[in-house]
Parts: structure tokens; C-alpha cells; sequence
């Protein structure tokens, strides 16, 4: 704690920061927490087992606190790969895994099997200062999600309760489109109200999958990180596996990307240049 309080007393960091953020910074209890998100596993015919198995190893390696699955698990909500999904999550060595359904794994009846495969909580406390908040997006037999009124309203509510915590709320489908993935008929139908919810209720990020392409918006204090897809060939503008790594330390968060077998580095960089390159490209067609 005190070599961060240290830096913020050096060379332009004093200059930029007021005495009350100076006081802030000193009662602030310094939590260091990595949370690990993968996405879009797809166990299925196009699920890639060399991959998954790196995966492991560097996710176990880094001991998260956590790891969100932010659903796909399955290509097809099939028994035989709900059955390959609990086995191949139970390798990751940790207490807090957390794991969301996707539109695919409510394939089939495949909602039915979900519950008895996976038990998931809407609220996990992580410590006294960390909260996250899964939502669940996934319809049976429907590609596009959807919240509802009661769902959001509940959002709404119960993270007010944590004012002064950081915020996390974790779901499948994307909250906002994404560049070059095509049209987006299978957004949260109801994206708007959610949101505004997550406006209102002062959260801090959330986390989607469904689009299998590692992306970032912000809006205001509140940023929307995309995940890619984990395991599958299933890519979408991004043509490598990757998982998110998000660090929260002193209530400040930084999202980053690690490649599978790859290199780790800020999700916003990755936009930056991408967004670049891509407007650059899109205008030479
Ligand atoms: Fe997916
Ligand atoms: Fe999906």
C-alpha cells in the first residue's frame, strides 16, 4: 500500500491529484484481485482440446481469485458435452468458479440440463469490496438474450445496496454491438434498460461473451469488455483463442487480454489498434 501511496506523492501524480484524493488514497483499503474470464468454450465438433489444455495450465498458473465462464460451454446443449464441460472446468485449481449458460447450451432442453450440470448464484461477494453480479441472458431454443423488467429492476436494487464497492456484472449475450460481427438481431433484446440499470446502479464493468470477438466500450466510469472465444474455431474477426484477465487493486480496474499460448496485454490496446486498422481497411475496399 505504501509504495502506491509513495508513487502518488511523485513527480506530475502530485500535481494531478487533489488533497482529498490524496486522504483517499491512504484510508483505501489496497485489495489486489484477479479475476479470470473465459467465453464461448463450445465443446462440440469445432472445440479445440490442444488449446483448452494451454489454457489450463496458464490459468493455474496465474491462481486467480476467480474464474467467470461466461457461457457457450456447449455447441449444442447436448449431455455428452455438458458432461465434457464439468470435466474439463473441474481441471481449473479454484474455490470461486463461477459459470453463466449461453444461447447454446439452451439448445435442445439443454436449460434442463444446466442446472443439475452447473449451480450458479446471481450474487458472489468475493471480499468486502468485490461483488458480481451474474445475469442470466440465455432463452430456450432463442439466440438473441433478453433480461426482462423483474430481472433488471432486481439488478437495479440489490447492487444498491454495495454503493462503494466495485461492481461487476457478469452475463453472456453483449450489451452493445461490435464492429464487424455482423448484424446484431441476437443483442439483449431488452439492452437498453439494462443498460441504464447498470448506469444507475453505479457499475463498474461488465463482462460478455457471445460474440467470440475480444472487444471494449466505455461509457463514462462504466466499461463493457467482450471476451473471445476460449477453445473453439467458432472465431469471429479475431482469429486466435483468448480469455479476459481483470485486476482490481485500490478499487481501480484494468482489463486485459491473454492470448492462448500468446501474449498478455491491455483489452484497450487491442481496440485502439484494431479499431484503427480496421477503419483504415474498411475504407480501401
Ligand atoms: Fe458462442
Ligand atoms: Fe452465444
Amino acid at each position: 500500500m505504501f509504495d502506491a501511496v509513495l508513487l502518488r506523492f511523485s513527480g506530475y501524480a502530485l500535481l494531478s491529484h487533489t488533497i482529498e484524493e490524496l486522504f483517499y488514497s491512504i484510508n483505501s483499503v489496497h485489495v489486489l484481485m484477479e479475476i479470470v474470464q473465459i467465453s464461448d468454450m463450445h465443446i462440440g465438433s469445432m472445440f479445440k482440446q490442444d488449446a483448452f489444455d494451454v489454457l489450463v495450465r496458464e490459468i493455474n498458473n496465474l491462481e486467480p481469485d476467480a474464474i467467470l465462464v461466461t457461457g457457450d460451454l456447449t455447441d449444442e446443449g447436448l449431455l455428452s458435452q455438458f458432461e465434457r464441460a464439468r470435466s474439463e472446468i473441474q481441471k481449473f485449481k479454484c474455490n470461486n468458479k463461477i459459470v453463466l449458460a449461453g444461447n447454446h447450451d439452451y439448445r435442445h432442453t439443454g436449460y434442463l440440463l444446466f442446472k443439475k450440470f452447473f449451480q450458479t448464484k446471481q450474487v458472489y461477494e468475493l471480499d468486502d469490496d468485490v461483488i458480481i453480479m451474474t445475469l442470466g441472458t440465455a432463452r430456450p431454443d432463442r439466440d438473441e438474450g433478453e433480461v426482462g423488467y423483474r430481472q433488471n429492476k432486481w439488478m437495479f436494487t440489490t447492487l444498491s445496496q454495495y454503493d462503494g464497492k466495485t461492481k461487476i456484472v457478469a452475463m453472456h449475450h453483449h450489451l452493445i454491438g461490435i464492429p464487424d460481427t455482423g448484424t446484431d438481431k441476437i443483442i439483449i433484446l431488452d439492452a437498453g434498460d439494462t443498460l441504464m440499470a447498470c448506469l444507475q446502479a453505479k457499475v463498474d464493468l461488465v463482462l460478455c461473451g457471445h460474440k467470440h470477438r475480444p472487444w471494449s466500450w466505455k461509457l463514462g466510469s462504466l466499461e463493457i469488455a467482450y471476451a473471445g472465444t476460449a477453445s473453439s474455431e467458432r472465431f469471429r474477426g479475431f482469429f486466435e483463442n483468448a480469455y479476459n484477465i481483470i485486476r482490481i487493486e485500490n478499487r481501480i480496474i484494468q482489463v486485459d487480454i491473454k492470448i492462448v499460448g500468446g501474449k498478455r496485454m491491455a483489452l484497450n490496446s487491442l481496440v485502439t489498434d484494431y479499431a484503427n486498422e480496421g477503419f483504415r481497411q474498411r475504407n480501401e475496399v
